[in-house]
């Protein structure tokens, strides 16, 4: 906890070198007490810290990744180095989960598909790279059954290049 109470509990201490926080994982690796590693909320330029510290043994990035809130540069670069890239937070967090369903080409595509607007928030999530896994929160077991279907609906590319525009233009 900082001195204005800000907790960073999964984020990078900005008080911490971040390569130091790094070779911590490093211990922990070496030591035989973890196996493999993943960071949360790191920029490229930390992930390239963490991959040239860790190599192989850093297998996934957990960033904010939704329509809302984009952190497609981390997850580009997580997918040219062959490392998971978790989107946190995939449906805009609890505040706006709902209102996918008021984005105009989102609901468009939900309504050419017969599928809520948040299965096809996910299922564009999944597009974009094969090492994407969101990881959507869910009090309600509909939600889970729901998310979960994602899994296997198919977007055309055109539908995809409409769901990018939009996030694009939500995020700028
Ligand atoms: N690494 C980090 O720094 C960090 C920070 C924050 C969160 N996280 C993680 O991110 C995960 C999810 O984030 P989040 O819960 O903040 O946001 P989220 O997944 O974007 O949104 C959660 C909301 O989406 C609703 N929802 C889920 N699936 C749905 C569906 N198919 N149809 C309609 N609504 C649906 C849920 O409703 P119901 O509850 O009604 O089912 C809930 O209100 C959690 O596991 C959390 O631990 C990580």
């Amino acid at each position: 906890v900082d001195a204005i109470g800000l907790y960073y509990y999964h984020r990078p201490d900005p008080k911490v070198r971040y390569a130091e926080g790094i070779m911590a994982l490093k211990d922990l690796l070496d030591e035989g007490v973890i196996t493999l590693a993943g960071i949360s909320n790191a920029t490229i330029a930390q992930i390239d810290v963490a991959r040239q510290i860790l190599g192989d043994r850093l297998v996934a990035v957990q960033n904010q990744f939704s329509p809302f809130r984009s952190s497609l540069g981390e997850l580009a670069h997580s997918a040219k180095l062959g490392i998971a890239f978790l989107p946190w937070s995939p449906l805009g967090g609890i505040t706006r989960a709902g209102s996918m369903g008021s984005n105009r080409a989102f609901q468009d595509v939900a309504e050419a598909h017969g599928v809520s607007p948040q299965q096809v928030a996910l299922a564009w999530e999944l597009a974009q790279s094969p090492g994407v896994i969101p990881i959507p929160g869910s009090s309600r077991p509909a939600s889970i059954e729901d998310s979960v279907k994602a899994v296997d609906l198919v977007l055309t590319d055109d539908e995809l290049a409409s769901l990018y525009t939009v996030s694009a233009s939500v995020n700028a």
